[in-house]
């Protein structure tokens, strides 16, 4: 009878030296196979005697079923080794430099944003931020704009509950209100954000963006606004000289109130501002009405100034010749691509605000 024992470390050393699956599923067949080493052992069982055969069977089985474990083993074994070496292979340095990558671009909105936070923070604005969602108070009852009066019904306004308490603000102006809140006069500052008002057309979108401006001070008056708005104009479309027009408005919560226009011509099909006689609304303003400053907690006897509320969008398709405001969210890349800014060319006044 064969030696099992040599027999059996001559399988663990075949198989503990196998390198891959499939060396591995050759030794399976030289072992299991028809023709196979422990194949052939159980076929010289039948010729044994009677009293060897039991005991000489059982030890076959668990060398089998030692083999079996071994090799299910190895094989694990293999599997493993072979993903750690892909790991170890394909292993990617993140912190390279990328060969070639898609840049993405700045939307103009965002650029015009950055581009009059810059001109602002300049002349001593700092930027306050409100939310979106807002209630009836802030968006109009605190801004002098009482239930039933009918400045409400031209805001279109998007309501969130039955009660019509909660709302999608409808201008930035409820900034003005949780600043002044919040702290103490005096107050200057601008209030980039999303406003919402139920319209959609070629120069109407139910989402727009708006700055809100708010400087109040002591002896502050509309001489300031005005050279305010001169000051912001001149350095927002980078020209020395700009024709603006102050017209007779009306809003609940400035008195009084204005509208500014900006003079401009249309050469060569495109857009010059500053020149021309055509007239184009940008934005709203006026000084800030004692009852609003009332509300806000502030001495309407001690302390005055001036707001303004501009059409972010407005200003990116003036600056920027873009005619449809539509396309501003359309998420179209290829638009983003021609209208888009570069990330790394961040709007300052000192370098230049756009290229
Ligand atoms: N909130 C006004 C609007 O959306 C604009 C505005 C702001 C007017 C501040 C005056 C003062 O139309």
């Amino acid at each position: 009878m064969e030696n099992l024992n040599q027999i059996e470390s001559d399988i663990f050393n075949k198989i503990k030296n196998a390198k891959e699956r499939e060396s591995l599923e050759v030794i399976k067949t030289e072992i299991f196979g028809k023709k196979g080493i422990i194949t052939d052992l159980f076929k010289k069982v039948g010729s044994l005697e009677q009293d060897k055969r039991k005991e000489y069977a059982s030890k076959l089985n668990s060398l089998k079923t030692k083999v079996i474990d071994s090799i299910e083993k190895k094989l694990s074994d293999l599997d493993q080794s072979e993903i750690n070496n892909k790991l170890q292979n394909e292993k990617i340095d993140v912190t390279l430099p990328g060969r070639s990558y898609f840049s993405g671009k700045i939307h103009p909105v965002s650029q015009v944003i950055d581009e009059v936070t810059s001109i602002f923070s300049e002349i001593g604005f700092s930027v306050e931020e409100g939310p979106d969602v807002e209630n009836e108070y802030y968006n109009f009852s605190a801004l002098n704009t009482p239930e039933n009066h009918p400045a409400r019904d031209m805001h279109d306004t998007f309501y969130l509950d039955l009660s019509k308490d909660l709302l999608l603000r409808t201008h930035t102006s409820p900034v003005q209100i949780r600043t002044m809140m919040k702290s103490k006069p005096p107050f200057k500052i601008i209030a980039p954000g999303r406003t919402y008002r139920h319209d959609s057309d070629q120069t109407h979108s139910p989402m727009f963006h708006q700055l809100e401006g708010l400087h109040i001070d002591k002896n502050i008056n509309m001489g300031h606004l005005k050279g305010c708005l001169y000051y912001f104009v001149k350095k927002f479309f980078e020209v020395d000289k700009v024709k603006i027009r102050f017209r007779p408005s009306h809003f609940p919560f400035t008195e009084p109130s204005a509208e500014v226009d900006i003079g401009y011509k249309i050469q060569d099909g495109k857009i010059k501002i500053g020149e021309g006689d055509k007239w184009l609304e940008i934005l709203g303003c006026g000084m800030v009405h004692p009852a609003v400053l009332k509300n806000a907690k502030v001495n309407p006897i001690q302390y005055q100034g001036y707001a303004f509320g501009v059409g972010i969008d407005r200003l990116a398709m003036l600056k920027y010749g873009i005619n449809d405001l539509r396309a501003f969210f359309e998420n179209d890349i290829r638009w983003l691509e021609f209208y888009g800014f570069d990330p790394l060319d961040i709007p300052t006044n000192y370098r230049g605000l756009s290229r």
